[in-house]
């Protein structure tokens, strides 16, 4: 496995490999990887030649008030995974190979407004920023996210549908710890306390998809769900909203197929969960 820190042998490395005629793989991550990040691996290991892992933490998608300094940072920990899985490149730049100042920026306005663009306002934008740089680096054949992160996602996909990259998007399913929390790099930032205290998001999963139904109103998936968490007093609720899987606009019926998301303070970490829904 290599490691670059450049653009440029990062590029060279990649024309050697396509030149070979092999197929390229790309799993964006800020690292301090745990089991979430090594399901995309796997997966990308599964499906292509050659495997790019990119570890970049990425300082545009935080906001003047967030957590970019304290985010969780371990490359050694993160190589020995990558490397146990059968990575073939970690990509990890530092901030000034990626950004000159003032830089072009790449946003999907539409589906970026809601659900977290809402509190993280400048977020989507530093992704899709990011994101686009490092198809374009490193031009895979596919790329591979977590529905964790279900409106990233389903921004990555409109970003590649309305700017043609011609990248394959594979959405992977969220991987939880046994108790049913999912895995986060954030979770490292939660007590003991707060750790039982976050079993609340996931227990408002199990609730909102036992009672949602094709046609019901959202209104009754958000009370059932909020309920869940309101009893919890560590909580306090960001939002929870039931949205099109597509637009990621808000409904008031379940008559299409949606996505289920939430954020839910646990002290100071906010932390999100979801599920989908097909009718
Ligand atoms: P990061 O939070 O490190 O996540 C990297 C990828 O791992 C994302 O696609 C995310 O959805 C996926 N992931 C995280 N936890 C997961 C879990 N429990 N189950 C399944 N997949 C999980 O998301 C980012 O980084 C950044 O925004 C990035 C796309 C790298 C751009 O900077």
């Amino acid at each position: 496995m290599q490691v670059t820190k450049t653009i440029k042998e990062t590029r060279e490395l990649i024309k050697l490999w396509k030149r070979e005629g092999k197929t390229v793989g790309l799993v964006p991550t800020m690292g301090f990887l745990h089991e979430g990040h090594a399901s995309l691996i796997k997966k990308c290991r599964e499906e292509n030649d050659v495997v790019v892992v990119s570890v970049f933490v990425n300082p545009t998608q935080f906001g003047p008030n967030e957590d970019l300094e304290a985010y969780p940072r371990d490359f050694a920990r993160d190589s020995v995974l990558c490397e146990k899985i059968g990575a073939d490149l970690i990509f990890h730049p530092e901030p000034e190979e990626m950004y000159h100042d003032p830089h072009a920026f790449v946003s999907i306005d539409l589906l970026s407004e809601n659900l977290c663009g809402k509190t993280r306002p400048i977020h989507f934008k530093g992704v899709c920023t990011v994101v686009s740089k490092l198809f374009h680096i490193v031009a895979p054949d596919r790329a591979y996210f977590g529905q964790k992160d279900a409106q990233q996602l389903a921004i990555i996909r409109k970003m590649v549908l309305d700017l043609d990259f011609d990248i394959e998007i594979v959405g992977c399913p969220i991987i939880r710890e046994e108790d049913g929390l999912a895995k986060s790099s954030r979770n490292t930032y939660l007590s003991t306390e707060e750790r039982k205290a976050a079993l609340c998001l996931s227990k408002a999963v199990k609730c909102g998809q036992e009672i949602i139904a094709a046609r019901c109103e959202a209104r009754q998936v958000i009370d059932a769900m909020k309920a869940v968490i309101e009893a919890e007093p560590l909580a306090r609720i960001d939002y929870v909203s039931v949205v099109d899987a597509l637009t990621m606009q808000s409904v008031e019926k379940v008559d299409a197929d949606v996505l289920v998301a939430m954020a839910v303070y646990i002290g100071k970490t906010r932390l999100i969960d979801n599920f989908s829904y097909e009718v």
